[in-house]
């Protein structure tokens, strides 16, 4: 199934696209949003596109074909944005995106081991490059790690009986194992959520070291941005979208002095405007036509001229 690009309208809305701009596109994925930027940006806006999936890169480069001549693809994380923009001498940009998560193409690929709907090894890399992988974290990791990270990423209220299953019955080689072993100890309830989605999601985060590489990419966004630029990020977590929330208000204010000092001695400056100040979501509409849109957030900022 094709990767479709969520809030897409809303996207393009806050970013507004301009002939002639420099758009970095961090997660490209189908280049589904790439595609918006592209199409908006015409005849003559360019666009870089990260991703740490070489698989992804390839499909992103069939699908933007028609504007290959304003394309150019890197495989990389976008924390390491900054290096690769100034090593093609572009050293500021109008607009940054990050579609955060993984893709629909990366989750319905058997043998990424994303999904517990397949039998496929414990993989679940975004890069196969690294060698890090979520059979060394099941397979390697403590007890009190493999819960700490369950419960923290995943939000799953059983990650101790969770851990302790997978203590007791390793090696753990495949998805499927993984995702019965789950079953087994999780108390059934009459969610339509799979007892082990949680667990997932929480191992996919932790070996792509996922919320550093967002806490990392914030700043070197600002950084890069022109004077009235604009970044938007798209979270599918609740860590992921207070990262994003925390960073747009500490940069939206001009005084960060502790409240008990009377008279502002920071002489802190904003150096953004928030453009949503509370996240946009998607409508009914979109979350029945595409249900992984159920949990997502916009946010979006300005950089303020100074
Ligand atoms: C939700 S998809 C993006 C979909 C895209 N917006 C589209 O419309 O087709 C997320 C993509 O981000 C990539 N990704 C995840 N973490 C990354 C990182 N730190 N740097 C670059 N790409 C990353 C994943 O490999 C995946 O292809």
């Amino acid at each position: 199934m094709q990767h479709v690009p969520v809030l897409y309208q809303e996207v393009l809305e806050v970013l507004n696209p301009v002939p002639g701009g420099f758009y970095v596109d961090g997660t490209i994925g189908a280049g589904g949003h790439s595609r918006g930027i592209l199409e908006r940006s015409a005849p003559d806006g360019i666009l870089i596109g990260f991703d740490r999936d070489p698989a992804a890169l390839a499909l992103a480069a069939s699908n933007l074909a028609e504007f290959s001549d304003r394309v150019t693809l890197i495989h990389s994380s976008y924390q390491e944005m900054v290096s690769h923009l100034n090593n093609r001498n572009w050293h500021t940009v109008d607009g940054i995106l990050i579609d955060l998560g993984l893709s629909s193409m990366q989750l319905n690929t058997p043998e990424r081991g994303f999904s517990f709907r397949y039998d496929a090894p414990l993989d679940m890399r975004f890069d196969p490059d690294q060698s890090f992988s979520a059979s060394n974290l099941v397979n390697e990791y403590a007890r009190e790690e493999l819960a700490e990270i369950i419960f923290t990423y995943g939000e799953e209220k059983f990650s101790r009986r969770i851990a302790d299953a997978i203590i007791a019955n390793r090696p753990l080689a495949t998805t499927k194992e993984l995702a019965e072993l789950i079953k087994g100890v999780v108390p059934h309830t009459r969610s339509k959520i799979h007892p082990a989605t949680r667990t997932f999601q929480a191992l996919r985060i932790a070996v792509n070291n996922e919320l550093d590489a967002l806490e990392v990419f914030l700043p070197t966004a600002l950084e890069v941005l022109k004077p009235g630029g604009r970044l938007a990020v798209i979270a599918f977590h609740s860590l992921e979208d207070r990262i994003v929330k925390r960073y747009f208000r500490q940069e939206s204010r001009d005084c960060i002095c502790p409240p008990e000092i009377p008279i502002c001695v920071c002489e802190n400056k904003a150096r953004i405007k928030e453009i949503t100040r509370r996240p946009i979501r998607p409508e009914d509409h979109e979350i029945h036509e595409n249900p992984r849109a159920r949990s997502a957030k916009l946010r979006a900022a300005e950089k303020i001229f100074r």
